[in-house]
């Protein structure tokens, strides 16, 4: 196997030889980026071409781009990922208390839960992984669609607008028979004083997309991905449904897709190209 430099300002040998990119990469990939530099394999020569500086500044910005944004965006600001905590939360599997059952059976757990998470959110700041996307949708305007499986307003904090949360919002909540969501910070961790309707008096549960529930704003989300010519998605380990398929319908349509994050997503044979690295550092130098 050969390794090709172009720019002859980093000597391969070094990276390959580390433990991290040998994790990073296979044998069958066609493109895959490691520390910044984009490597693409040929498999007809067995020839690796190292490229640096793949990620020039600006690259996003004559686009019209659609980014999906998971947990690992919100990792550098303390917020804990699910499945990078064991999907664990006291003792009970996460999902376990994201579920329409769990509100049936206990919904005073479950609104312990989400305090402790509103709680988390607002203690936490945005960093620079959300201001870079605010940066792009500032030039980008209406070609800029962020649609995010976050239920945490770090987005928004750091800047974006246009924001369409998926899996609804931590500081919403609404009445199980008016369904109508209305902002809300409160911290419900009493049983015997859970919220009520102002209205009818029914129960108020957090505005949250459970798990076996239906996602929000997905024919919107569609609509959008049918105009993008470029797809980005950040900090999701591509395991839960539909979010985890957009890259599919983007391949279908020719649209180019990139990931950014630590690790490589369960669907990371999907991409294009994958950049390895948090979100914090890699994402700036998009913008
Ligand atoms: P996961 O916890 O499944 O995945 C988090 C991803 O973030 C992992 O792939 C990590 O490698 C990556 N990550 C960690 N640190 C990062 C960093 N600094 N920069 C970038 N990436 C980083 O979270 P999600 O994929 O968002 O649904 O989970 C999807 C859905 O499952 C959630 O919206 C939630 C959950 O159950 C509901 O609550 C309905
Ligand atoms: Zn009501």
């Amino acid at each position: 196997m050969h390794y090709w430099c172009p720019e002859g300002d980093l000597n391969p040998h070094d990276l390959l030889g580390s433990a991290d990119f040998k994790s990073a990469v296979s044998a069958d990939f066609t493109i895959r980026a490691f520390s910044h530099h984009i490597f693409q394999f040929h498999p007809a020569t067995a020839i690796i071409y190292l490229c640096t500086s793949p990620l020039l500044p600006g690259s996003l910005q004559a686009t019209v781009s659609f980014v999906l944004t998971g947990a690992g965006i919100s990792a550098e600001s303390g917020l804990a990922t699910f499945r990078g905590s064991g999907g664990l939360w006291n003792g009970h599997r996460v999902d376990q208390v994201a579920t329409p059952e769990a509100w049936e059976a206990d919904p005073a757990l479950v609104w312990r839960f989400y305090s402790m998470r509103r709680r988390d959110a607002m203690a936490a700041e945005p960093n620079a992984a959300h201001r870079a996307l605010a940066a792009i949708e500032h030039s980008l305007a209406d070609n800029f669609y962020l649609f995010t499986q976050n239920v945490d307003d770090l987005h928004e904090r750091g800047g974006s607008i246009r924001v369409h949360h998926m899996h609804g919002s931590l500081f919403h909540s609404r009445c199980v028979a008016c369904d109508l969501p209305f902002p809300d910070q409160g911290f419900y961790e009493d049983a015997d004083s859970l919220p009520r309707c102002a209205l009818c008096g029914s129960p108020v549960r957090p505005h949250i997309v459970w798990f076996g529930e239906i996602t929000l704003d997905m024919d919107e989300i569609y609509r959008q991905l049918d105009r993008a010519t470029v797809l980005l998605v950040v900090g999701t380990s591509g395991s839960v449904y539909p979010a985890a398929g957009l890259v599919n319908i983007a391949n279908r349509r020719g649209i180019r897709t990139l990931y950014v994050g630590p690790e490589e997503p369960l669907n990371a044979s999907a991409f294009d190209e994958i950049f390895l690295g948090p979100a914090t550092e890699v994402l700036p130098k998009v913008v």
